[in-house]
């Protein structure tokens, strides 16, 4: 889609399934900023080729790739909600390999997926968790106008202890 310093923002597709496992097991040892750890991501190759098929086919969802030198570097994505009532929200995620952080491409991938979700999905909200002492994510969040909208107190529990989130909201 883009190159940004190297960085080439790309659909995901099925065939990518494999190295997607390999890539989030990598990183979530990397920080306790996601929803799993070291080798926690636990989809098998089947699983996750249906998961990525599943978004493709959703007019409004759409996992990006960012890669470096045919290396995957970053993964992201943009849920659409299908239900009538909340089907103008959707949910982000996303992730940067360590040795690439601070370089601008978790900006990179978060402006592509809000291009998504404002010209092609027509979101009208754009909404993630956040752990509250992320404070590098939040402040990328947060330059992109994402606003915080309340506290969870108790969203993870690692190794017996528990960390708040923010729920942080783009009103398109
Ligand atoms: C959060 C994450 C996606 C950021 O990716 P990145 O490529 O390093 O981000 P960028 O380089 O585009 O931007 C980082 C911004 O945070 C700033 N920053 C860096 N360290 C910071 C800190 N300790 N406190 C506040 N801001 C910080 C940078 O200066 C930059 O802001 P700027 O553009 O105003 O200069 C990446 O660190 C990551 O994958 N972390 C682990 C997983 C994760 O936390 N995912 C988000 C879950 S909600």
């Amino acid at each position: 889609m883009i190159n940004k310093d190297g960085l080439h923002i790309i659909k995901a597709g099925p065939e990518d399934a494999e190295a997607i496992i390999e890539y989030l097991n990598i990183i979530g040892g990397e920080s306790d900023n996601l929803l799993f750890g070291k080798g926690e991501f636990n989809l098998s190759v089947k699983q996750e080729q249906s998961f990525i098929s599943g978004i493709n086919n959703s007019a409004n969802s759409i996992m990006l790739l960012g890669k470096v030198n045919g290396e995957i570097v970053s993964v992201s994505s943009l849920s659409g909600y299908s239900k009538a009532r909340i089907a103008h929200r959707g949910e982000i995620a996303i992730s940067v390999k360590k040795s690439f952080w601070g370089q601008g491409f978790g900006t990179a991938m978060m402006k592509e997926l809000i291009k998504f979700g404002k010209e092609t999905a027509k979101l009208e909200v754009i909404q993630l968790e956040v752990k509250s002492d992320n404070e590098k994510a939040i402040h990328l969040y947060e330059n992109l106008g994402f606003v915080k909208i309340g506290t969870y107190k108790k969203f993870f529990k690692i190794n017996n202890k528990y960390y708040d989130a923010y729920l942080m909201n783009l009103y398109l």
